[in-house]
């Protein structure tokens, strides 16, 4: 043997992948990786509103660490040869227990944005939740994400009638549920866009245009793509993304701060299908959703984004479920990166997780294929993870599958 094969014996090269986007991510192995590259590629206003969250960030960092406060309690030997990861929600199949979380202003990450995300979650059988401030239309989003699931958010504007107009048009396009986000009353004080001078859209202003010159791509791009607007509002109010705006005025403009309990009665008079009320921090609050009769909760601190100091999804996970788990959906919403935290939330009586940083490092990384390669991780990180701690399937996760760490 020659020296050339002798060395072709032992090595193997990666073969070439030729699709850009792919070949981005091709070394990805994991969200954080994806995180990285979503932060190369993206301004840095772009990628910190995004990224960010309030004040010292300590919840949004404890959404994610505290996973790490609970260990699995495995059992080996179980002939774990076929996984399945389907369960239900709202009482309808579902090929993994996860949704994908409402996220504003998306195509700023990437310019087809919401419709990506939508065709990514409709191939992947799961929920996508458009956002109030979504930066394409529920029309829009119903088609690019035709078969798939929607859930439509709702931020109460002060203007109830188009409050009332958007929930219409949700239902007219076949959304499944209405997702009303409870946790926004003011802006969290999210110091990395105070920093950046963010507004929504971003300006092109002379930092962008430096910006731009190291993302040139992020910048052509959005150059070339017709203007970023807030799709749902846009003519039925000043502040529809036509000029920019910081996020805090918009929200301090239009959002309103006298909404209670009460307003839940009014949503059931004008919507049919599920409601999940989103941004649940408290048992308490979480029995009054009970009495309120909604379907679906989602225990949220808005990725870390609002209040700083408030509990983390998955150590508020078990007293919730303890108090109201016999009588509606209590979805984990913040912090999972990994199939692993999923399996932990389902085993402290979670119905399903929700991500929303994580398709959106997806999203910055690779477009739409980095969305679909997300997804597809959760999927099989899911899998993994169920064989190693010897469980085949959703129904044989039970509460003893975890115990607390006691050194932490
Ligand atoms: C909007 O909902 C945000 O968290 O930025």
């Amino acid at each position: 043997m020659g020296m050339y094969e002798s060395v072709r014996s032992v090595m193997r090269f990666r073969s070439f992948e030729r699709d850009a986007d792919l070949r981005r991510i091709q070394a990805a192995a994991n969200l954080d990786d994806l995180r990285r590259i979503a932060r190369r590629r993206l301004p840095r206003g772009v990628f910190d509103y995004v990224d960010g969250g309030a004040e010292d960030e300590v919840t949004y960092r404890r959404n994610s660490s505290d996973y790490h406060n609970w260990e699995f309690v495995p059992s080996v030997l179980k002939d774990v040869g076929h996984i399945d990861t389907s369960s239900s929600l709202l009482g309808r199949p579902i090929p993994l227990p996860v949704a994908l979380a409402p996220t504003g202003f998306t195509r700023i990450v990437e310019p087809q944005g919401e419709l990506a995300v939508a065709r990514a979650a409709a191939r992947a059988d799961l929920p996508y939740s458009l956002s109030t401030l979504g930066t394409r239309s529920i029309e829009e989003v119903a088609e690019a994400g035709a078969g798939g699931r929607h859930w439509f958010q709702v931020y109460v504007w002060k203007d109830r009638g188009l409050v009332q107009n958007m929930v219409e048009r949700a239902a007219e396009c076949g959304y499944e549920a209405i997702v009303i986000t409870v946790d926004l009353a003011v802006p969290g004080r999210r110091e990395r866009d105070i920093r950046n001078g963010l507004t929504l859209p971003p300006q092109l202003g002379l930092q962008m245009v430096l910006e731009g010159a190291r993302n040139p791509l992020w910048t052509w791009r959005l150059l070339r793509s017709e203007p970023i607007t807030f799709a749902n509002v846009i003519g039925r109010t000043d502040q529809d993304g036509t000029t920019a705006v910081a996020l805090s005025s918009l929200v301090n403009r239009q959002f309103d701060t006298s909404l209670s309990w009460r307003d839940i009665e009014w949503f059931r008079s004008i919507w049919d299908g599920p409601i999940i009320i989103k941004g649940i921090q408290s048992v308490a609050d979480a029995r009054l959703a009970v009495e309120h009769g909604v379907e679906a909760i989602a225990i949220s601190n808005h990725g870390g984004r609002q209040l700083e100091g408030a509990p983390t999804p998955i150590e508020l996970l078990e007293p919730i479920v303890q108090e109201v788990g016999d009588s509606l959906e209590v979805i984990c919403d913040g912090g999972a990166r990994r199939g692993s935290d999923i399996l932990k939330a389902l085993a402290l009586g979670a119905q399903a997780v929700m991500v929303g940083r994580a398709y959106l490092y997806g999203l910055g990384a690779a477009g739409e294929k980095g969305v679909d390669w997300v997804l597809d991780f959760l999927g099989h990180t899911m899998r993994s993870t169920m064989a190693l701690a010897g469980v085949r399937s959703i129904s044989e996760v039970g509460r003893d599958l975890v115990k607390r760490r006691p050194y932490t």
